[in-house]
C-alpha cells in the first residue's frame, strides 16, 4: 500500500531537489508498507534511521543552496527543518514506545510531509524555481 504519492505541484525547479523530495517519498512509504505488513519490530526502525539519515542530508542541500542564492527567509526555513526534525524523532520514538496504531502514523507521516512542502518549499520554488541548478 503506498501512502505517499509524488505530485508535479511539489516540483520546485531544482532537478536535486526534485530528485531528494522524490527518494523521501520512497523512504516514508517503504517504512510505512514494511510496518503496515508487519515486519519486524527491527527492520521498521532501520527504515525509521534511514528516514532520519535522508532527511537530515535534504535539508542540509536546501540550506546550503538558499544560502548560496541569499535566500531572504533562509532562517525561518531553517527552524522549520529543526521543527520537522524533532518531530519525525518523536513519531520514531513513539513507534519504539508502541503508542501508535499505523493509521496514527500513516496521517502524522503525511501531514508531516505535506506541510512543510506546502509552506517553505513551496516558497522557495516560486523564489528560486527560475533559477535552474
Ligand atoms: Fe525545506
Ligand atoms: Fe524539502
Amino acid at each position: 500500500m503506498t501512502l505517499l504519492q509524488w505530485k508535479d505541484r511539489y516540483s520546485v525547479g531544482i532537478a536535486a531537489v526534485d530528485h531528494e523530495h522524490k527518494e523521501l517519498i520512497d523512504l516514508i512509504n517503504r517504512l510505512y508498507d514494511e510496518w503496515v505488513k508487519g515486519g519486524p519490530r527491527g527492520s521498521v526502525e532501520g527504515f525509521f534511521g534511514d528516514l532520519y539519515k535522508g532527511i537530515s542530508a535534504h535539508f542540509a542541500l536546501e540550506e546550503r543552496f538558499m544560502r548560496e542564492c541569499g535566500y531572504d527567509q533562509l532562517t525561518a526555513h531553517k527552524n522549520d527543518h529543526e521543527r520537522l526534525l524533532d518531530e519525525i524523532r518523536d513519531i520514531m520514538d513513539d513507534f519504539v514506545d508502541e503508542e501508535q496504531t499505523a493509521s496514527a502514523l500513516a496521517g502524522r507521516l503525511e501531514s508531516w510531509f505535506s506541510r512543510h512542502f506546502e509552506t517553505h518549499d513551496a516558497r522557495l520554488h516560486h523564489k528560486l524555481g527560475a533559477h535552474p541548478h
